[in-house]
């Protein structure tokens, strides 16, 4: 992408101070999804983070990643699984529990949804302490696929999530803080 479209992009995403709790900055990316030329612009250059490679299914993760994740899928000609929060999937699931700052949570993920061998790679709307994408790839791992790596669309680098995940193939983000 040329540092134009990718400081067009940086300054769509929007600043949330306090939420959704204070002291909390978010990153709001629903300007970004609401421009054609930006949305197009934005699930482009994740696709291409893996053009030289055969990617049979694009986890997405519950919920923003289902927005990229699903996209990035239809644009590359593979399928989409979502991995889901606890209780959700209709289905035999297998699932992982992760840390959040307070307490625990759980990814859910259809037993059947990924076939040994498959090419996997994950996608989420945001790398921030890593926590959510290491129980995504912990359960993409579990079904013995062949895990291809993970793609974002923003990293939070201060909070080194890339660590938590560094040994699970490469990790790659379109626009870093
Ligand atoms: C957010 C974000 C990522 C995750 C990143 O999800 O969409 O999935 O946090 O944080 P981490 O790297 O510290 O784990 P969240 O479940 O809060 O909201 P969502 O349901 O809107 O995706
Ligand atoms: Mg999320």
């Amino acid at each position: 992408m040329d540092s134009d479209s990718l400081s067009r992009l940086r300054q769509a995403i929007r600043d949330v101070p306090d939420f959704p709790s204070p002291g909390i900055l978010f990153k709001d990316i629903t300007p970004v999804l609401a421009d054609p030329d930006l949305l197009r612009l934005t699930i482009e250059t994740m696709a291409a983070t893996v053009t030289d490679q055969k990617i049979d299914k694009i986890v997405g993760i519950d919920a923003r990643g289902f927005i990229f994740g699903a996209m990035l899928a239809a644009h590359l000609g593979c399928g989409f699984v979502p991995a889901r929060k606890k209780g959700k999937l209709p289905w035999r699931t297998r699932g992982v529990d992760y840390a959040l700052e307070y307490g625990t949570a759980s990814l859910e993920m259809h037993e059947d949804a990924i076939l040994p061998g498959e090419n996997i790679l994950l996608a989420d709307d945001l790398l921030a302490t890593g926590g959510t994408a290491a129980a995504a790839l912990q359960l993409i791992t579990t079904a013995e696929a062949n895990l291809i790596g993970s793609v974002f669309f923003i990293e939070l680098a201060f909070l080194n999530g890339r660590e938590k995940i560094s040994s699970y193939g490469p990790a790659h983000a379109i626009i870093t803080f």
